[in-house]
């Protein structure tokens, strides 16, 4: 069964009728996918292949910056909880769950910072450059997250007090609290972003929705 994406893809890839979707319009939109070359059918049709299931392995890299966010983050949920069905241990799905968020966007950073002690943080699975190893509760983007149990969207770090820059690259961050079945933080999920502004409330949304996996497992 395809799933509602590939359906569609596979709907615009094989219909003459240009239909007025989010992802033939990014796909127009956007010139690097034209300047391929290729008709938009084309790239269509691989896109469908690539995100019907029928033939997508759970660990092909899905690349969805060519999809809304929406879609892009419900296109890589199922390719998550597909890897990681029936999987409860913390370090596996914190390694699985940065990889398919990094390999998916294409973010700078994207990772997990676990707390270990009372107020202490310890850089956990992370794709991208080298991460700070160690951030007290308080200090930073992560620490101050962490103290308050709250999402955090920074739209420009430079204006953020305190911000710990463990990359010079990074221009915006959002920052997410990690609980356990008790309510109790466990980690912070990080995601840093060569561009300003790069997370809004539909990030915040996606996000907090993918780490109540660790309150089911822990
Ligand atoms: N910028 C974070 C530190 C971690 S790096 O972004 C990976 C902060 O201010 O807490």
């Amino acid at each position: 069964m395809r799933s509602p994406l590939a359906e569609r893809a596979h709907h615009l890839s094989t219909n003459s009728v240009e239909p007025r979707t989010g992802l033939n319009e990014t796909l127009r939109r956007d010139s690097r996918l034209c300047c391929l070359g290729r008709p938009a059918s084309t790239i269509l049709s691989s896109v469908a292949h690539s995100l019907d299931t029928r033939y997508t392995m759970p660990e092909t890299q899905l690349d969805v910056r060519a999809l809304d966010k929406a879609e892009a983050y419900r296109t890589l949920r199922t390719q998550f909880d597909a890897l990681c069905e029936g999987v409860t241990d913390e370090i596996a799905l914190m390694s699985t769950m940065a990889c398919v968020l990094q390999l998916g966007f294409g973010h700078l950073w994207t990772g997990f910072y676990r707390r270990v002690g009372a107020a202490k943080l310890i850089v956990g699975p992370f794709q991208g450059t080298i991460g700070c190893l160690e951030i007290e509760f308080g200090k930073g983007v992560c620490g101050t997250a962490a103290a308050h149990k709250e999402t955090l969207i920074v739209p420009d770090v430079n204006a953020f007090p305190g911000h710990i820059a463990c990359d010079a690259r990074s221009r915006s961050e959002i920052v997410v609290p990690v609980l356990d079945r008790g309510g109790e933080l466990i980690a912070v999920l990080d995601i840093d972003s060569e561009r300003l502004a790069a997370f809004d409330e539909v990030d915040r949304r996606e996000l907090e929705s993918w780490v109540r996996w660790f309150a089911k497992v822990t």
